[in-house]
């Protein structure tokens, strides 16, 4: 433990009272952070200068982020790529490695060079899995824009549950029925990587409602059901819209596809490789359905969501494109 203490982390600012299958996780400042990215999270919040024309994709982990990174990188480049489909670069790359995240890469170990952002060309392409209200002052301060996804928890939570479950040090680890008790029972009590589910979500949602040209607020399973006009809402949005000539051509239909789950899970750069430290990358592709938690969760775990759907509720907040009955 004591080698991976952030150097500059005060001590009043975390506990360290929980754990995440094998991992420690402090709550720095109102947010659960596994042990290792503690650091990353303090020096991306310290250091990143945000641009004007930035676009960070805000998630927290298995609500979609792997699809919007494909999604986002296609729409901003394809002019630069002559939407020609087999310039595109999913073929040898992960999304993960088209679009860095900023405290589990960029910033993760920082602690004698700082990375220069600033010969990445512009529009800089980020994300975090940080809620809105760690992000850096210079995130609120610019004009750079941001596009969050969320995710019913329920789904959430069964994706999160078997990713880790195959991080190679959890290998060993049997889950069983009270296990995966104990883990809804953590994530519906606010524990989570990132979490509290409830408070992500909120603040950026709010943050959407108060400043709809700052952050565009997207749910997985909209993108599920009209990917063709969620399409759409995100290249207006990032500002390269698509021109009539595409929209009457294939390029919208062509994008889509590319990035669909099927196709993303049967490249052979997503079958092997890993890209995320301890993963897999075929671990990022598992289902890809909605509602996928009926197979997993007894009537009594998904009756636990009840209070955490109840807050979100409360704060005016409801799926637009799930219907929440956790029973
Ligand atoms: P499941 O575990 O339910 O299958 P993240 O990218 O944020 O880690 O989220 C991972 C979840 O998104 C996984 O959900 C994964 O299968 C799903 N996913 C990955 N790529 C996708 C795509 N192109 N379209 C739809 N879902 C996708």
């Amino acid at each position: 433990m004591a080698a991976l203490e952030p150097k500059n982390t005060k001590a009043q600012d975390k506990t360290e009272d929980e754990t995440w299958f094998v991992w420690p996780m402090y709550l720095y400042q109102g947010l659960w952070c596994l042990n290792y990215i503690l650091e990353g999270v303090i020096a991306f919040r310290t250091h990143f200068q945000a641009y004007d024309s930035d676009i960070i994709l805000a998630s927290l982990p298995k609500t979609g982020t792997t699809w919007l990174k494909s999604l986002i990188f296609a729409i901003v480049n394809r002019k630069n790529l002559s939407n020609d489909l087999t310039q595109y670069p999913f073929h040898t790359k992960n999304p993960h490695e088209l679009i860095s995240h900023l405290e589990t890469k960029v910033y993760l170990k920082v602690n004698e060079k700082l990375p220069d952002l600033s010969k990445i060309p512009s529009p800089r392409l980020f994300a975090t899995h940080m809620p809105c209200y760690s992000l850096p002052d210079s995130i609120k301060t610019t004009k750079c824009r941001i596009v969050c996804v969320c995710r019913n928890p329920l789904d959430t939570f069964v994706s999160i549950w078997h990713f880790f479950q195959e991080f190679e040090a959890c290998k060993g680890i049997k889950p069983d029925m009270e296990m995966m008790e104990k883990y809804v029972d953590k994530f519906c009590s606010g524990v989570s990587p990132w979490g509290p589910y409830e408070n992500h979500v909120l603040s950026y949602w709010k943050e959407s409602k108060q400043n709809p040209k700052k952050v565009l607020f997207l749910e997985y399973e909209g993108l599920k059901k009209e990917p063709r006009d969620h399409l759409k809402r995100l290249v207006e949005f990032v500002g390269c819209p698509f021109s009539e000539e595409e929209e009457k051509g294939k390029v919208v239909d062509e994008i889509t596809e590319v990035c669909s789950f099927k196709s993303l899970k049967e490249m052979e750069v997503n079958k092997s490789g890993k890209v995320i430290f301890g993963f897999e990358n075929k671990a990022l592709f598992r289902k890809g359905e909605v509602g996928d938690w009926t197979n997993y969760l007894t009537p009594m775990m998904a009756k636990q969501f009840d209070q955490m759907l109840e807050k979100l509720k409360t704060a005016g907040f409801s799926f637009e494109y799930y219907q929440m009955n956790s029973s």
